[in-house]
């Protein structure tokens, strides 16, 4: 069932240890694109291919000490860029404590992430089922902030396949899953069409992690 009545709460739990944060990061939006901005020029956005060959329709780049990289050697985290050779842009302070105080929010004390994922969907850009497990340190929280276009993000449970919980993501949510649902299956369908005023025919997701 999609979450139609979700909205009208500031902020829920979506099911055990999933926390959705409705408008969380409206305070400081026009900062964080402008700093997204200044990270984009030094590690572009660029679709990634899976270790099959697949190529992902979500562009991604990274900032942070380690950036999530997929290619044909698989998945995992590097602290140099592959595109450019050189280290990613270091987080900016207006991403790290909008994350700190979200997982705060959500009841999650000490987050420390040394990595953050810049995911930007185009209109029918998705992202398939799958785990956050890539990171050796699993008791700390994924933090996850959108910006622009509205998605529907699927939060599953332990197996890829079986009921999920849909939830709309809109501009400034941010979305706190640890705990018994750090290794929960999620993903995202199509984004629909659309211009969001300020962000344009997009969706940006930026998702926080303790990777090492
Ligand atoms: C992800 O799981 O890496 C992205 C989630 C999102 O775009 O909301
Ligand atoms: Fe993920």
């Amino acid at each position: 069932m999609l979450d139609l009545f979700s909205r009208l709460q500031p902020s829920f739990q979506l099911c055990p240890g999933v926390f959705i944060l409705r408008e969380f990061a409206g305070p400081v939006e026009q900062q964080l694109l402008c700093d997204m901005e200044t990270i984009l020029a030094a590690a572009p956005l660029r679709h990634m291919h899976t270790p099959g060959g697949r190529r992902l329709s979500v562009a991604m780049t990274n900032c942070g000490q380690l950036g999530w990289v997929s290619d044909a050697q698989g998945y995992r985290y590097a602290a140099f860029d592959p595109q450019t050779g050189v280290s990613w842009p270091s987080i900016p302070l207006s991403f790290l404590e909008l994350a700190q105080q979200a997982a705060q929010a959500a009841n999650f004390s000490e987050f420390m992430p040394d990595s953050c994922l810049i995911n930007c969907y185009q209109p029918g850009a998705k992202m398939t089922m799958h785990q956050d497990k890539d990171e050796s340190d699993l008791s700390a929280p994924i933090v996850s902030v959108s910006l622009g276009l509205p998605a529907t993000f699927k939060m599953g449970g332990g197996q890829r396949t079986g009921p999920v919980h849909k939830v709309m993501l809109s501009h400034g949510d941010v979305m706190v899953w640890g705990n018994e649902a750090r290794l929960a299956y999620h993903g995202v369908l199509p984004l629909k069409e659309g211009v969001h005023p300020l962000v344009g025919r997009r969706r940006i997701n930026l998702t926080f992690r303790k990777a090492r």
